[in-house]
């Protein structure tokens, strides 16, 4: 795949990293982007913006476990590589209920795979031989880590939680996919990432979002879990230069170096906001209401002490993985790829992006941005949505 004015089909393009991957994709490069979606609870077009205007970007409303939709779309856009980003992908929601992971991730993967492979399979020679299906996995695949090592590409996979095991599933059928029919796939495992337009059930913006409204920062266990963590903005740059890049057939991991205990995430988060909204004042107000105990005490409504003083541990989540950790030499070394942010930067660029977008936050916090149908979509499915 080294054809700048390509038509790339993203699936998952209205999540979080899918969304980022849009967004680079249309800035970036002349890829046309074709953007294959079912709009979950997780699917965002507000998020989706600053591509709206772009011819180059076209919205398709689907679920990838529809596998004759999904034949018709590859049909009617002949794309020359395919990037799988679509999962379920929130740990908390697995254990509460896996039956969404196992039917998107898993089989929702084979659809597409198998779609794929007859498109593949009657393609003409060179465009058979470019053409590329990139499936972005997670690090989660490989287990938990005690307080030493790395996870590389050949560390076997332990999957512990229904969504690093349908994850862990997917991986494995793409893999198969690659050795037995010969389907040119690259597959990418990836650490934590956090950036702007990041669902609020993840732990960062989560984090940000509670703090901004004066509640309580829910830590799990003793908050010393350690994830790697990765600027969503230099995942989309590395999963394109993967495409562009890879050997089909090989994995890459991608992490940004960046190992934090979770304490320490919220800790720099709160720190951030005290800087931002000028804390000082001496105290935070703690009441009762019929949703149970809430703080009060934004600068406008009384003195804050600090946000650090909303962290509150609360009981683990089951089957808590200790920690993850990268080894992304390969992606480095053999592709060229490093992360442009470091973690302080990052994060001081993700706070004040939620500083900055109270509307999107208003829109997801009020269910408004699921309204999609009635606001923004042009049922042409082209440009404008
Ligand atoms: P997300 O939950 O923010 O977005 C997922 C997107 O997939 C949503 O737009 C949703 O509408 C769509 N989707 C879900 N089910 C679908 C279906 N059946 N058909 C079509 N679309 C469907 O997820 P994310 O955080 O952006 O993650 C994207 C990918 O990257 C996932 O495959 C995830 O496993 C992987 N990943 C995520 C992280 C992370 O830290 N978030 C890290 C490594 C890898
Ligand atoms: P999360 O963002 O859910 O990502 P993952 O579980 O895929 O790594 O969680 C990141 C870490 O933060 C993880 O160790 C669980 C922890 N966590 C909390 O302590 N409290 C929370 O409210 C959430 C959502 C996560």
């Amino acid at each position: 795949m080294n054809k700048e004015s390509s038509t790339i089909l993203i699936t998952g393009g209205a999540g979080f990293i899918g969304s980022a991957l849009v967004r680079h994709l249309i800035a970036s490069t002349d890829c046309q982007v074709i953007n294959v979606d079912k709009l979950t609870y997780a699917g965002n077009l507000d998020s989706l913006a600053e591509a709206a205007d772009s011819p180059r970007h076209v919205f398709e409303q689907t679920d990838i476990c529809d596998a004759p939709a999904l034949g018709r779309l590859f049909e009617k856009h002949r794309p020359d590589a395919v990037m799988h980003l679509a999962a379920e992908s929130h740990v908390d929601r697995s254990i509460a209920g896996p039956a969404e992971f196992i039917r998107t991730n898993i089989t929702g993967t084979y659809n597409l795979l198998e779609t794929a492979r007859s498109y593949w399979n009657e393609l003409d020679a060179d465009k058979q031989k470019r053409f590329r299906f990139l499936h972005v996995s997670t690090d989660e695949v490989y287990g938990s880590l005690g307080p030493e090592g790395l996870f590389c590409e050949e560390t076997p996979y332990r999957p512990n939680s229904p969504y690093a095991a349908s994850k862990a599933s997917s991986d494995h059928l793409v893999r198969a996919w690659h050795h037995t029919y010969g389907l040119p796939v690259l597959i990418t495992n990836c650490s934590n990432n956090y950036g702007p337009y990041q669902f609020p059930e993840k732990l960062i913006p989560l984090m940000i979002l509670n703090a901004l409204e004066g509640k309580f920062l829910p830590l799990y266990g003793k908050g010393e879990n350690v994830r790697d963590w990765l600027y969503v903005k230099d995942h989309a740059r590395a999963l394109h230069t993967v495409l562009e890049k890879g050997q089909p057939g090989r994995t890459y991991n991608i992490g940004g170096r960046c190992e934090k205990k979770n304490i320490e995430v919220v800790r720099a988060i709160c720190s951030i906001l005290d800087e931002l909204r000028q804390v000082t004042g001496d105290g935070l107000q703690v009441t009762e209401d019929g949703d149970g105990l809430r703080v009060t005490g934004d600068t406008a409504e009384a003195p804050v002490t600090s946000h650090h003083s909303l962290i509150t541990f609360v009981p683990d989540r089951p089957g808590h993985d200790l920690r993850y950790a990268i080894d992304d030499t390969r992606i480095r070394t053999e592709l060229g790829w490093s992360p442009k942010e470091s973690f302080e930067t990052g994060l001081r660029k993700t706070v004040q992006w939620y500083v900055n977008n109270p509307e999107w936050i208003r829109r997801v916090r009020t269910g408004e941005y699921s309204q999609w149908i009635k606001t923004n979509y042009d049922t042409q499915g082209r440009g404008r949505f």
